[in-house]
C-alpha cells in the first residue's frame, strides 16, 4: 500500500467523500447516488463513434480509448460513479485463453474447459498481463477528480459458465453437469478462477479504483443449497482477497432473489438487486450491515416519461428505510435505450432525494 493511505485503508483518491462512497459505507448522503450497469456502451452515439472498426476486446486493451469510453457516460449523464470499460472475459484473454467477443452474441471460447487436463489453460494472472488496465486507471483517476471509479470482474461461477459452455448459454447444461457430476474438478476450477479474479481486482484497486463490483450475472440459475456448497467458497475467497483495501465490494447477479442473503454473506458490502424483488424485501433477505444497489427494471426506460418517474418513485419509496442505497437499474443498459431518458432519470433521482 502507498504512503497516502487514509486510516480506512487504501483510499488515495478525492472520491472518498462522494455520495456513492458514502452510500456504500451506509453514511448519510446529500442525495441518492446513481450509476448504471453497462452505462458505457452501445446506447451512446459517441461510444459507437470511437469504437468504429475496433473489435471489442482490442478496444479494452487501449488505455486512452478505455479512459475515453469510461468517461463518456459521466460527462453525458452526470452519474455519481464511473465503471471501468472492459469485459468480464478480459482477464481470461490476458492469460492466454483463446476467446473472442462476438457482436450480438457475447464471449465465445475456442476450447471449452471440461476435463482436468483443460484446467492447464488457467495460469496465474500478473499485473504485467493487464498493463493496459493500470495505465487506463491512472489516466482515469487523474480526469475523474471526486467521481469514484468502480473496477469490476466476473465472479467464478459466471466466468466458469462461459468457459465450460464455450459461450453464452440459457440452461448452463455443461456447467451444471460438471458441478453436479465432478464436484472435485468443479471446486478446483472455481478456485483457480477465484485466484485470477482476485489478482485482477487487486490490479484495479492498486491503480486507483475506489470500489469493485463482482458480477455473478448468471448465478441465479442455481438453488441456494447448490450456491452455498459449490459457488460461495470461491466468491468468498475473492471478497476476502480484497477485504484489506477497505474499498466497498459490490456483488450483483440476475434472478438472485433466493440468493441475496448468501451473496451478502459471501463478503459483499453492497448487494445488487435485480427488479424482481422490491428493495425493502431485499433488505430483509440480506439482513443488517449492508447497503443495497438497484433496482429499476431496465425495460421501464422504454415507457413514457410519466411511467419512468412513477416506477422510479416506487424504487425510492421501497429504499426509504435502507441503511444505504445506490440507485441503479436491475440489470444493464440495453443497446436500444434512449440516452436522454437515462440523463433524465439521473436528474430525477437526484432532485427527488436531495436532502
Ligand atoms: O458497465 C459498463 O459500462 C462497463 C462495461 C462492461 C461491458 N461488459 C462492456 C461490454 C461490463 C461491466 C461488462 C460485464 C459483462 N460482460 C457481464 C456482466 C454484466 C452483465 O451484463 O450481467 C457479462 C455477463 C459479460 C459478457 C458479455 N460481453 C455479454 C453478454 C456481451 C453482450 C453481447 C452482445 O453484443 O449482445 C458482451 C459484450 C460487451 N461487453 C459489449 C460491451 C460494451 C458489447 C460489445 C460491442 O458492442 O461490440
Amino acid at each position: 500500500m502507498s504512503a497516502n493511505d487514509s486510516p480506512q485503508g487504501h483510499q488515495p483518491t478525492a472520491a472518498y467523500d462522494s455520495a456513492f462512497m458514502k452510500a456504500c459505507r451506509r453514511e448519510p448522503v446529500p442525495h441518492t447516488p446513481v450509476w448504471f450497469m453497462r452505462q458505457a456502451g452501445r446506447s451512446l452515439p459517441e461510444y459507437l463513434k470511437v469504437r468504429e472498426g475496433i473489435p471489442m476486446l482490442e478496444s479494452c486493451m487501449r488505455p486512452e480509448l478505455v479512459a475515453e469510453i469510461t468517461l463518456q457516460p459521466v460527462r453525458r449523464h452526470g452519474v455519481d460513479a464511473a465503471i471501468y470499460f472492459s469485459d468480464i472475459v478480459v482477464p481470461l484473454k490476458a492469460i492466454g485463453i483463446d476467446l473472442d467477443i462476438k457482436p450480438g452474441v457475447g464471449p465465445v471460447v475456442q476450447n471449452p474447459i471440461r476435463t482436468r487436463a483443460d484446467l492447464g489453460q488457467l495460469r496465474d494472472l500478473t499485473p504485467e498481463d493487464v498493463w493496459y488496465v493500470t495505465e487506463a486507471i491512472k489516466l482515469l483517476t487523474a480526469e475523474l477528480g471526486g467521481t469514484p471509479l468502480i473496477g469490476f470482474a466476473g465472479a467464478p461461477f459466471t466466468l466458469a459458465s462461459y468457459l465450460v459452455e464455450g459461450g453464452p448459454s440459457k440452461n448452463h447444461e455443461h456447467t451444471k453437469a460438471l458441478m453436479y457430476g465432478d464436484p472435485r474438478l468443479w471446486a478446483d476450477l472455481l478456485d483457480r478462477l477465484a485466484e485470477i479474479t482476485s489478482a485482477f481486482l487487486k490490479v484495479q484497486i492498486e491503480a486507483g479504483a475506489s470500489a469493485v463490483q463482482l458480477f455473478d450475472s448468471w448465478v441465479g440459475a442455481l438453488a441456494p443449497a447448490d450456491y452455498r456448497r459449490s459457488v460461495m467458497p470461491a466468491s468468498t475467497k475473492v471478497f476476502d482477497a480484497v477485504a484489506g483495501y477497505g474499498v466497498p465490494r459490490i456483488h450483483f447477479g440476475v434472478g438472485t432473489g433466493e440468493l441475496l442473503g448468501l451473496m451478502g454473506e459471501a463478503g459483499a458490502d453492497v448487494v445488487g438487486v435485480d427488479w424482481r424483488v422490491p428493495l425493502d424485501e431485499a433488505a430483509r433477505r440480506v439482513g443488517p450491515g449492508k447497503a443495497l444497489q438497484g433496482n429499476l427494471d431496465p425495460a421501464v426506460l422504454f415507457a413514457t416519461r410519466e411511467a419512468v418517474e412513477e416506477k422510479t418513485r416506487e424504487v425510492l419509496d421501497a429504499a426509504a428505510g435502507l441503511e444505504g442505497h445506490v440507485f441503479n437499474l436491475g440489470h444493464g443498459v440495453l443497446p436500444s435505450m434512449d440516452p436522454d431518458a437515462l440523463t433524465r432519470l439521473v436528474d430525477y433521482v437526484h432532485t427527488r432525494t436531495a436532502r
